[in-house]
């Protein structure tokens, strides 16, 4: 998940900060990412190499997202079997004018904003207080950022949006003071399932160096359950899940000139039970050896080899508290839905 340093980021950004920057009244748009092809390949690159150097082979779920992958991830959402955004979705609209009250005028700022479906519930709930409206979304890929701020601002004539096209991390260290009398940092879709335990503390400890005391951070998570329920999500009758896992294939090909060829894979996901993260892998129906030619890797797989692409992780809400707790976060409270099969809570930043 980590692309690259902040600092080297932040520099860069500046000096191009100029002439990508959309201006507008109630739109800002900020690129604090490369903004050449050819800066983020090498980044990426580095960590796709040294992935397919391990053993076992793993690559970051970043690399499901290329143009395509974006558009199957939306396919997946709408899948019978795939449960976590509708269930989401129904928590958010039950509990956003809880969470609405609970914060008073708050800037929201949303990891990973994607086509911001969900953040539509929390933004109704605010206006419905008359709350001043400022959203702050965050997301790698500019082109949905700047598509789904442009239809936002047409759905709600007050609200001002500052977008920001970066990682997570790089948005994190320059947020800068929010014009309202608070800020909630919103991550949803049990994004941070895609994170190891100490990933997530690295995470964390991003957030907490975000936010001011007061402060609020939204976490959305899918809860552990039994894998007769959650093995079938990852692999749906349609084959849907099966094509964005392939997909990766496709995208590493035409990023750094590779020769994969997709149909000598196989989707695999299931639920690990000790480690409670549903994996997805791809296997390898034979051996064979695949190049990346612009990152000069030759790699060999054997037969029913795999690569590791996703993780997972499902958690409890007792646990997700008692651990965000201990990190300052004081969870002032939480939702589910009545089978709870997800979860959202709401903290607040303490002084300990
Ligand atoms: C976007 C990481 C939450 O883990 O369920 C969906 C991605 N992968 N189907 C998830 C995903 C396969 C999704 N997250």
């Amino acid at each position: 998940m980590k692309v690259s340093k902040p600092s080297d980021n932040l520099e860069f950004s500046t000096k191009v900060a100029s002439d990508r920057d959309i201006e507008g009244d109630r739109l800002r748009l900020e690129r604090l990412i490369g903004s050449t092809v050819s800066d983020a390949q090498i980044d990426i690159g580095a960590d796709a190499i040294a992935g397919l150097k391990n053993t076992p082979k793993t690559l970051s779920p970043h690399y499901f997202y290329d143009d395509r992958g974006s558009e199957l991830f939306e396919q997946i959402c709408e899948l019978p079997e795939y449960y976590p955004t509708r269930t989401e979705a129904t928590i958010l609209r039950q509990c956003a004018p809880e969470i609405a009250q609970l914060t008073g005028p708050c800037e929201i700022v949303e990891l990973g904003s994607g086509s911001s479906t969900k953040t539509r519930i929390l933004l109704d709930a605010y206006q419905e207080l008359a709350h001043p409206l400022r959203y702050l979304p965050i997301d790698v890929s500019g082109g949905i950022l700047e598509s789904s701020a442009q239809q936002l601002l047409l759905d709600y004539p007050s609200l001002n949006v500052h977008g920001l096209v970066s990682t997570y991390e790089v948005a994190l260290t320059s947020l800068g003071s929010s014009p309202l009398p608070s800020r909630m940092i919103c991550f949803l879709g049990s994004t941070l399932g895609n994170l190891n335990p100490q990933e997530c503390d690295i995470f964390f400890s991003e957030i907490i160096d975000a936010l001011q005391v007061g402060e609020y951070f939204l976490l959305g998570i899918d809860l552990h359950k039994s894998k007769e329920i959650l093995e079938p999500a990852y692999n749906d009758a349609q084959g849907v899940t099966a094509a964005f896992n392939l997909n990766m294939l496709h995208h590493l090909n035409w990023r750094f000139d590779g020769n994969f060829d997709p149909q000598q894979f196989e989707h695999r996901a299931f639920y690990n039970q000790e480690q409670r993260r549903i994996e997805m892998h791809l296997q390898s129906r034979r051996s064979q050896t695949v190049r990346l030619r612009t990152l000069d890797l030759t790699v060999e797989f054997e037969k029913d080899e795999t690569i590791l692409t996703e993780i997972s992780r499902k958690f409890e809400l007792p646990q997700m508290a008692d651990y965000l707790q201990r990190k300052g976060l004081h969870p002032v409270k939480s939702w589910t839905d009545p089978n709870q099969w997800f979860g959202m809570m709401l903290t607040q930043l303490r002084q300990d």
